[in-house]
């Protein structure tokens, strides 16, 4: 069935804490606003950690729990939109950082459905026979691009880092349905990059986002997408034991379970704990539920892991644990 299996899961957050009424010191908001309208009620934010230095200490964690050797490792994916640099790429940093000599490395740039498209990356890889251990992060420190000036964006988001290390199972349910929607500039802007050869001004972009319609889009596209991945596979979602979705807004996942006529408790939400950190938010709830005793290895539960986010990009993946 050219299944995959999560080895082992890991995350790792800044350890400073950004309360809501930190933030209500320096733009027009309350706690009461945000945790009504996002359901966020604190974030972490690096005071110095890139990107790179936390998605080595998820690889570490990957490693020790799963007691391979750096030298097993085959393949290093990091989702990011938030490298420490254009080249090299935040997965090469990891390498180094892990002394994982034999594999090869590279990031994946897909925004908050990042770590879903690295999944089915990696499932590929794994099916074609010729890796066998893949380490796929999901890392931002999304402070760096955050406006903190504007109120309708900087209550949201947070840092953090989470990832799997996951082999071939072929005995093991794998199905997915992933989207792009290139060209739809819905947040309002793109992050550019520009030539100073070009007659362009030159300056730093930060990311930008009209709410509303982001959270419109996300309910209406993920909505669809769960639907036709049960369909491809014929389960209801009776089937499913778990949904794992993007931690954008808690209000998003709440519409998402109505329209998906089923209860908010199949949904794992940890929002108000991290906010919303990009590519990072499912491996963290992921990893969570694995400490937490949600999933356990091996017992074959079924969960749907669903991202969506800036390209536009979307999808999920079915998998059994
Ligand atoms: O990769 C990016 C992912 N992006 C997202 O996930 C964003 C998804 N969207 C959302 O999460 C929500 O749309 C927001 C949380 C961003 C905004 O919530 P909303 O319920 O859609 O509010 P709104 O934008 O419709 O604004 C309602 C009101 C406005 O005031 P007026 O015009 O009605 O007087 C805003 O100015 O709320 C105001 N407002 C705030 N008030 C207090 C906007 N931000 C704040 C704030 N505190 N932080």
């Amino acid at each position: 069935m050219n299944g995959v299996k999560i080895r082992a899961a890991a995350h790792y957050v800044p350890s400073a804490v950004l309360g809501n009424d930190q933030i209500s010191t320096w733009v027009d908001t309350t706690d009461e606003w945000i945790v009504k309208r996002t359901g966020v009620s604190q974030r972490r934010i690096s005071e110095g950690e890139n990107t790179s230095d936390l998605s080595i200490e998820v690889g570490k964690q990957l490693l020790g729990s799963a007691g391979l050797a750096a030298e097993d490792v085959d393949l290093i994916m990091v989702a990011t939109i938030t490298p420490d640099y254009l080249t090299p790429s935040v997965a090469c940093l990891v390498q180094e950082g892990l002394g994982a000599v034999n594999a090869f490395a590279f990031d994946i740039s897909a925004a908050c459905s990042g770590f879903v498209f690295g999944l089915s990356t990696a499932q590929k890889y794994l099916a074609s026979g010729q890796y066998k251990n893949i380490l796929i992060i999901g890392a931002d420190v999304l402070s760096k691009i955050t406006d903190w000036d504007d109120r309708g964006s900087c209550i949201l988001f947070g840092d953090g880092a989470g990832g799997v290390l996951l082999v071939a199972d072929p005995d093991a349910l794998y199905s997915e349905k992933l989207h792009s929607r290139g060209g739809t500039v819905i947040n309002g802007g793109h992050m550019e990059v520009v030539n100073p050869f070009s007659k362009r001004e030159r300056k730093f972009d930060f990311l930008k986002l009209d709410g509303r319609e982001v959270f419109d889009f996300a309910v209406k596209s993920v909505t669809e997408n769960i639907t036709e991945l049960l369909e491809k596979v014929g389960m209801t979602l009776d089937d499913i034991d778990h949904i794992i979705p993007h931690q954008a807004n808690g209000r998003i996942i709440e519409a998402i379970a109505k329209k998906l006529k089923t209860g908010l408790e199949k949904f794992y939400v940890n929002i108000q704990k991290y906010g919303n950190t990009s590519a990072a938010s499912i491996p963290i709830a992921l990893s969570e539920m694995f400490t937490n005793g949600t999933l356990k290895q091996g017992t074959g539960k079924k969960v749907i892991l669903v991202g969506f986010g800036g390209g536009l990009t979307w999808g999920s993946v079915l998998m059994s644990v």
